[in-house]
């Protein structure tokens, strides 16, 4: 497996068509790095399944340039679903949509429904495009992370989950941290109104007024321990801990106006919501390198990229 980290057309070239010979290829979007494979093919997809240790029935999210493709992956395209997508893509939203043929079970998980994205940076949507060229109907990209642990933000990040479980040909691209730093939002879109069952950067607030469509939620919203009933931990090995009373030795990480006692050990100080986004990952994998035991955390206040803050700090906190 090669790094790259001046990613050059000729690179862009190198990485397509490594994807169209069934290797893996990690790449940064705007919302964490994803591992891609060719989602039309079978083989290519089950390698994605092998490197994270992920369960086979679990669906991937298809990557594709633009919504012009949206129509080859998915049919019975709901109209407010179309203005989702004009409005938000590219960018850190994944549309959920009645299946056409193209997607087939092992992108699915066997389900009726794909998941559909096109993401908001250079390096992802040249490497889409360049695909397309070569033949090529859309990249299936998880987060580049081992099944249960936390998404990668960097491709030093990757490379530290990854490595040992990529072959010679696979490729990382390296394209700086990531700069949303939480996953996209997840709609489903196949009821008559939209339903978020992953909050994200584009906010509940922004999908009820491109829509005018009252939406409903399918996640967890109370910052209360849930143990065993979430599916996916994103996880550091540090114990993750939703309390402000810190003890000297632990790791912490609230908002930047919460000073740090004494002895602890400030994995993030970050001055807005914006910011809190894109360091959390990287706070909670600083904390396993520096094999810190427990980390409390202060989640953020208020709605939009907040919700989905406590999201992901109420999934790091209950196992
Ligand atoms: O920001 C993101 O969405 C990143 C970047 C790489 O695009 N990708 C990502 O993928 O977070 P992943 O696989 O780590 O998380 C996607 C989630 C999974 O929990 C999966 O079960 C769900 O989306 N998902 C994918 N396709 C689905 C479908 N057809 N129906 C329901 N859930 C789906
Ligand atoms: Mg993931």
């Amino acid at each position: 497996m090669e790094i790259i980290t001046n990613v050059t057309e000729g690179v862009i070239n190198k990485a397509a068509k490594a994807l169209k010979d069934a290797h893996l290829v990690a790449f940064p979007t705007e919302t964490v790095y994803g591992l891609g494979a060719d989602a039309t093919n079978e083989t290519a997809v089950g390698r994605i399944y092998s490197a994270k240790g992920r369960p086979t029935n679990h669906p991937v999210i298809v990557h594709i340039s633009s919504i012009k493709l949206l129509d080859k992956w998915a049919i019975e395209i709901p109209e407010y679903a179309i203005n989702l997508a004009s409005e938000f893509w590219p960018g850190p939203m994944t549309l959920i949509l009645k299946r056409s043929n193209l997607a087939e079970d092992f992108i699915t998980g066997g389900q009726d429904n794909v998941g559909l994205r096109v993401p908001n940076h250079s390096i992802a949507l040249a490497l889409l495009t360049e695909f397309e060229k070569l033949g090529g109907y859309g990249i299936a990209a998880p987060s580049a992370n081992r099944f249960g642990a936390v998404s990668p933000t960097t491709a030093k990040a990757v490379n530290r989950e990854l490595c040992n479980f990529l072959q010679i040909e696979d490729l990382i691209l390296d394209g700086g941290q990531c700069l949303v730093g939480v996953e996209s939002t997840i709609i489903d879109c196949v009821k008559d109104y939209p339903v978020v069952l992953r909050p994200g950067a584009v906010t509940i607030e922004m999908i009820e007024t491109i829509t005018s469509l009252q939406s409903s939620t399918k996640f967890n919203k109370n910052l209360t321990k849930a143990s065993g009933l979430l599916e996916s931990h994103y996880s550091p090995k540090a114990k993750v801990i939703i309390c402000a009373d810190v003890e000297p030795g632990e790791g912490f990480i609230a908002m930047s106006t919460t000073l740090t006692p004494d002895g602890v050990i400030r994995l993030a100080a970050p001055t807005d919501i914006e910011q809190y986004a894109r360091d959390l990952y990287s706070a909670f994998r600083d904390a396993d390198i520096k094999g810190i035991a427990s980390i409390k955390i202060v989640p953020p206040e208020g709605n939009g990229l907040a919700e989905a803050i406590r999201d992901r700090i109420l999934k790091a906190s209950s196992r």
